[in-house]
């Protein structure tokens, strides 16, 4: 079986990471990197401490506004398509380039396979909300972290192709897991006590008003917090003259790697995030989050009194950052850690079957 995998942003390092290894142990994988994410502490990194491959292909796309951005992703791989003629196209997630390769795999021959399909924040003032319906709609094989998820795509009317393998950021969590004090680094240092946080979502960079009342929320919150920020992040702070309201209790450092930041979140004594897959990251590892949201696709996290939606509210962040406790029961929403297995199972079925 040959696969193209595309991928090019943080998370998507991260949730390939699991697939690829398990893929490369029996079939033929080219790794396609579009570019999106380029500075090494958001792409380099992740390739080295989760020995994903050099990629096959590196599309060398970089920054652009959404249609330039993903005009330039589709052009570069319509060719890798039709040079390669894989018999699958994965594609991960919900950013620009998991939408570039699915509309190109839609068109080709190629079976398009769609991991974390059937996550809806119902917000589609969020580009990731465009990006995960339309790939869903394009998709040949839909791969659902959880039940709740296959339920929806049911609702949208997809039957075809669907299963629940799991969810793949845990196979990656629970692989480095182990090997954190080895890989983790010390740095930045943390004290005893501390929120972590990270902000990067553009609805929440591109919007003054949300960014400096996450700002205010932050800088009011009772224990020091400790603040990895995406580069549009500390753009947008200095753009809105943000940067000097935050008080030396927040502790803002460049983006760390994925296993120091794992530590991080499981040292954390509540996580303040937009992030998606930080969500999740904290509910496997037991630390209350705190969603700086209005809406969000991992809802079972929510109902299960895991995560709280707080919005760009300062109040609310910094009483929901108080209230933060673990629920006494922690239910299994999103597989056991296996789901990259199953992945590759049922893509050799299919691809068996013809
Ligand atoms: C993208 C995804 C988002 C995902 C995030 C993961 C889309 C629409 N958004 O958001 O879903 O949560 O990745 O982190 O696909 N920049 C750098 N260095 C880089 C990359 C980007 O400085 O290596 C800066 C540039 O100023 C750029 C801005 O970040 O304009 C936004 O980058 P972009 O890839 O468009 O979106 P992200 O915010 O990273
Ligand atoms: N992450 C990391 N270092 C950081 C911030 C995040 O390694 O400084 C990891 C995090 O553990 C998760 C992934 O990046 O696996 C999430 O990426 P991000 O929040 O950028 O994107 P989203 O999940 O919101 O699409």
């Amino acid at each position: 079986m040959k696969v193209v995998s595309v991928v090019g942003a943080r998370p998507q390092f991260v949730k390939a990471a699991a697939v690829s290894r398990r893929l490369r142990d029996a079939h033929d994988e080219r790794l396609v990197h579009t570019g999106q994410h380029y500075d090494p502490e958001l792409s380099a990194v992740f390739f080295d401490e989760l020995a994903l491959p050099e990629p096959a292909y590196h599309l060398g796309v970089g920054s652009a506004p959404h249609a330039t951005q993903t005009a330039e992703m589709m052009t570069a791989l319509e060719g890798v398509v039709e040079d390669e003629s894989p018999d699958v196209v994965l594609v991960y997630g919900d950013t620009n380039s998991t939408l570039a390769g699915a509309l190109v795999a839609a068109k080709s021959s190629a079976t398009l396979a769609h991991v974390e399909a059937g996550l809806r924040s119902h917000d589609r003032s969020m580009p990731e909300e465009v990006n995960r319906r339309l790939t869903d709609h394009a998709a040949d094989l839909l791969f659902a972290p959880g039940p709740d998820a296959k339920r929806t795509l049911e609702r949208e009317g997809i039957t075809e192709g669907v299963s629940v393998p799991g969810d793949v950021m845990y196979d990656t969590l629970l692989a480095i897991r182990d090997r954190l004090e080895t890989l983790g680094g010390d740095e930045p240092s943390v004290p005893d006590e501390y929120v972590l946080a990270t902000v990067h979502r553009a609805k929440n960079t591109d919007d003054p008003d949300r960014l400096e009342a996450i700002v205010d929320g932050l800088t009011r919150l009772e224990r020091p917090v400790v603040f990895p920020a995406h580069p549009r992040t500390v753009d947008a702070l200095h753009d809105y003259g943000l940067w000097e309201r935050l008080t030396a209790a927040v502790r803002v450092v460049d983006p760390v790697g994925y296993a120091r930041f794992i530590g991080l979140v499981e040292g954390a004594t509540c996580v303040a995030t937009d992030s998606g897959g930080v969500q999740k990251e904290a509910f496997y590892l037991d630390t209350p989050c705190v969603t700086l949201r209005d809406r969000t696709e991992w809802t079972a996290t929510v109902d299960a009194g895991w995560n709280d939606l707080v919005g760009a509210n300062a109040d609310r962040i910094v009483d929901a950052v108080r209230a933060a406790e673990n629920p006494p029961a922690k239910p299994d929403l999103y597989g056991n850690g296996n789901a990259a297995a199953r992945i590759v199972t049922t893509l050799e079925r299919h691809v068996d079957d013809g």
